[in-house]
């Protein structure tokens, strides 16, 4: 369709926007026949708001033929009006002493308020991908917050944990990641998030056969997808930016043009799938066919797995029991 759609995206003068407006603007997001309006959120101080005039001014020298219009915004209200996708990217993050409990409370406003923003303003059909962190929790209160909009619609990003996995499991077998099927991660995006290896397939075979080697797999290759984020802040001194970006495209893309039956994961509410209880936000493998996922069914979990998806609930419980009172 020509007519351009709304996408909103918060934190858009921090770093994974810097890497990811580039590409929504020129078409990878949503294909090359969708204009796009985009609608900027940022802090409403000084600096916040210069640096977002500065991407702006980059974009504008992009003269991206797809980018038909771009707003800056400092009230949520505003910047989410007639959205039909929201890019959740800014949160706060963890200062020095910062407590945990500080932290997801100071999340707890912001995705309070962006949630009942959404509700007010935003398309009926808005598609909602949270990355600022913590991501899973974030997603479910923005959910919470706003009860006129379908809860499908709210997910959490997963899908740089199942791009990192993909591509250690394709290191190993010296194969491109493209032959690699059925990969899942389970949970929360935080450091018990379960990527799991048990269903995956390369040209119709066992990829955990091909591999063989269950002391990789427990001691090389879950820790390694695990602190993956930790590893690159190391080296780069900065955290995920491009692989990130790369994982929004990759999630809003498959959600709104489809998987093909190719399984990828997204946090996504639950509705009792596999025991979670309802509405925890939750990373299943999915598969996405006319602008819906639908969370994988009927996968069976040993004594292994079953204790780390066990794990990682409740990690996300103890933050949902953390901010609760503040809903
Ligand atoms: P950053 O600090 O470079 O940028 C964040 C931006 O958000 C800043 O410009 C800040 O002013 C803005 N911001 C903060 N609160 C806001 C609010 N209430 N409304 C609008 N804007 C607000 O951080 P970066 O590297 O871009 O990361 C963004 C978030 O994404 C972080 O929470 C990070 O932990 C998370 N992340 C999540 C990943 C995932 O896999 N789910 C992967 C990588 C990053």
């Amino acid at each position: 369709s020509t007519k351009p759609v709304r996408i909103a995206v918060t934190g858009a003068a921090g770093q994974v926007s810097y890497a990811l407006l580039y590409r929504i603007a020129s078409g990878e997001m949503l294909g090359k026949d969708q204009p796009v309006i985009l609608q900027l959120l940022e802090l409403p101080n000084e600096k916040a708001q210069a640096a977002l005039k500065g991407v702006m001014m980059e974009l504008e020298d992009c003269a991206f033929p797809l980018l038909y219009g771009m707003e800056a915004h400092s009230d949520p209200t505003i910047a989410f009006k007639d959205t039909e996708y929201a890019l959740l990217v800014g949160s706060r993050p963890r200062g020095p002493g910062m407590e945990r409990t500080e932290l997801l409370a100071a999340n707890a406003q912001i995705f309070t308020a962006q949630g009942k923003a959404l509700d007010a303003v935003a398309s009926r059909n808005v598609k909602v991908l949270v990355v600022g962190n913590p991501a899973n929790t974030n997603a479910w209160i923005a959910m919470q917050s706003a009860p006129s909009l379908p809860r499908e619609n709210f997910t959490a990003m997963l899908r740089l944990d199942h791009n990192r996995a993909l591509s250690q499991l394709a290191i190993r077998m010296g194969k491109p990641v493209s032959l690699i099927k059925y990969l899942a991660v389970w949970g929360n995006h935080g450091s018990t998030m379960y990527p799991d290896y048990r269903f995956a397939s390369m040209e119709g075979e066992s990829v955990k056969g091909i591999i063989n080697d269950d002391a990789w797999y427990k001691d090389v290759f879950l820790p390694t997808v695990a602190k993956r984020g930790a590893a690159i802040i190391e080296a780069r001194g900065q955290s995920s930016a491009g692989s990130a970006a790369t994982a929004v495209i990759d999630h809003m893309r498959d959600w709104v043009m489809g998987t093909q039956g190719r399984w990828v994961t997204m946090g996504v509410p639950s509705n009792g799938e596999y025991g979670i209880p309802k509405n925890v936000v939750f990373g299943y493998p999915v598969t996405c066919s006319g602008g819906k996922y639908t969370v994988v069914e009927g996968l069976e979990f040993d004594e292994f797995s079953q204790d780390r998806i066990e794990r990682t609930l409740a990690e996300l419980i103890s933050e949902q029991d953390a901010v609760k009172h503040l809903l």
